[in-house]
């Protein structure tokens, strides 16, 4: 996961545990500190309460004079630290603002460090301040007072900081190593913690999931996810979002049940209307055939209505075939089984389309190796008729019309192409939907219904395979996708 993502979109896992691990950082942040900083107040307290003990003591250091009292400041003295003085004990003593002598208790036999270096930061030292630290280079911090000797000079006493300062150090070495080693542990447990706490959320998230990648536009759905009996104790939080859950998806379910028995009464309903009507139709356009053959002398007006009468009837029976057809398709009716030739089906179409349309141009691509595909041959044929009859009937005479077909890997492709004025852009986005017709063939003349390219999409689609158009003014292709693997 990215940190530089907003705050907002990490996981609720991450999160959790990021804000604890901020929060105890920062608790451990104050205790360290306030720990670390009151440690070094009582520290420097009595190394405070050290120095003035040793400064009280260190006039009793000087050989030649035995003690205070005595009034030469300029005397050579030489130091001599009184018994109690610890090693590490500065002593300084300042003559007019010369340093007169300055020395370093040392244990014996240990080289005396040369305080030379420093007479300057010494020479600062103003005696009545409180103790305060020094920076001496090489000899580390010292924290250092003054005072006034009856001889006029004025004596330094210092004390190392150096014990002090490994001491903090040290001790804010192991708060800082607790600390992390602290959050880490944390960070670990609390990972694994969250995860088990929020496993319940994810196996509700799961469910979620499975019901949103069902397909829930059509058809009979069974919706049988649900969450889990443990994951609904409306007790908890987690419990109470997987009952909710639940309860939704009962009642999706039932309306979809509903949904789906209403669109197979309709379906049903379609399908009974148009068998029924075809015999009544049939009647018609027969009795209309025959009163049209009869030897006795029919005015040519009537003559006239009964052509219409059996031109109509003859559309009416296409269109209601048409209607029959989808509404088998719709309601999932297997259809054949069987290998079916595109290749011979294409040259017999596009001969038909020729006879049909002697003034368009016909093409035909063909490849050597015959395509075969398994389905059903009539269906088959009907939606290659269709696409030949579109490129035939809303063409202007003259079109060049190429029909095709290949094989590309486990597809065969056949492709029906014309040269003529293309769809009418307002139609092309529902070209497939049922009764969508280009204005043009809305004259009944044309006995044009606008159920050609949706019976062609059902068809397909109940082959597994898939219908596109691609189309402008002077080109309009239509492909169809059908796999050569039988299901
Ligand atoms: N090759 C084409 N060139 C131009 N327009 C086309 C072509 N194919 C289809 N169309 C347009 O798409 C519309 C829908 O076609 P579809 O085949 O579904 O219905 P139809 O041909 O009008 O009627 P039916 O096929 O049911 O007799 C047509 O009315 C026509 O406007
Ligand atoms: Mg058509």
């Amino acid at each position: 996961m990215s940190l530089s993502r907003p705050i907002s979109s990490w996981p609720l896992r991450t999160r959790l545990v990021a804000a604890t691990m901020a929060l105890l950082a920062l608790a451990f942040l104050v205790v360290g500190v306030t720990a670390v900083a009151t440690l070094q107040k009582a520290l420097y307290g009595r190394i405070d309460g050290q120095l003035a003990a040793a400064a009280k003591r260190a006039p009793y250091g000087m050989k030649s004079h035995g003690g205070p009292g005595d009034s030469d400041c300029d005397k050579p003295k030489s130091p001599t630290f009184p018994a109690g003085q610890a090693i590490g004990t500065l002593s300084v003593r300042v003559c007019d603002g010369v340093v007169k002598y300055a020395e370093v208790l040392c244990d014996e036999g240990q080289p005396k460090p040369d305080v030379a270096p420093y007479y300057s930061t010494l020479l600062t030292v103003q005696p009545g301040q409180p103790p305060t630290t020094y920076p001496l280079g090489e000899l580390g911090d010292y924290r250092i007072v003054a005072q006034h000797m009856p001889d006029g000079a004025v004596l330094l006493t210092g004390l190392p900081l150096s014990d002090l300062q490994d001491t903090l150090y040290l001790v804010s070495g192991v708060v800082l190593g607790v600390m992390v080693l602290s959050l880490g542990g944390v960070a670990g447990g609390g990972t694994v913690i969250v995860r088990r706490t929020l496993r319940p959320l994810e196996r509700v998230a799961a469910t979620a999931t499975k019901v949103s990648q069902l397909r829930l536009d059509k058809g009979e759905v069974e919706l049988a996810q649900r969450v889990g009996e443990a994951d609904t104790d409306p007790r908890t939080e987690v419990g109470r979002v997987g009952a909710a859950l639940n309860r939704m998806l009962d009642h999706v379910g039932n309306a979809l049940e509903v949904r789906h028995a209403s669109e197979t009464r309709v379906r049903q309903f379609v399908a009974d209307a148009s068998h029924e009507l075809r015999t009544p139709l049939a009647a018609i356009r027969g009795y209309a055939e025959l009163s049209r053959r009869t030897h006795e002398p029919v005015p040519p007006e009537l003559e006239h209505i009964l052509r219409r009468v059996e031109s109509e009837a003859k559309r009416m029976g296409v269109l209601v075939d048409d209607l029959l057809l989808l509404a088998r398709l719709d309601s999932g009716r297997p259809l054949a089984q069987k290998p079916v030739d595109l290749t011979a089906m294409l040259v017999d179409a596009v001969s038909d389309a020729h006879v049909l349309g002697p003034k368009h141009g016909w093409r035909l691509e063909l490849p050597e190796e015959p395509v075969v595909v398994v389905g059903d041959a009539a269906r088959l044929h009907q939606v290659v008729a269709n696409l030949l009859a579109n490129a035939r009937t809303h063409t202007p005479e003259g079109t060049i019309v190429t029909a095709s077909v290949a094989l590309l890997e486990n597809e065969a492709v056949l492709t029906v192409v014309d040269d003529g004025p293309g769809i009418p852009e307002a139609l092309l986005p529902q070209v497939f939907e049922r009764f969508a017709r280009g204005d043009s063939s809305r004259s009944r003349k044309a006995g044009s219904s606008g159920l050609g390219l949706a019976i062609v999409q059902a068809v397909v689609a109940a082959h597994r395979g898939a219908v596109s158009v691609d189309s402008r003014p002077g080109r309009t292709a239509f492909t169809v996708r059908l796999p050569t693997s039988p299901r």
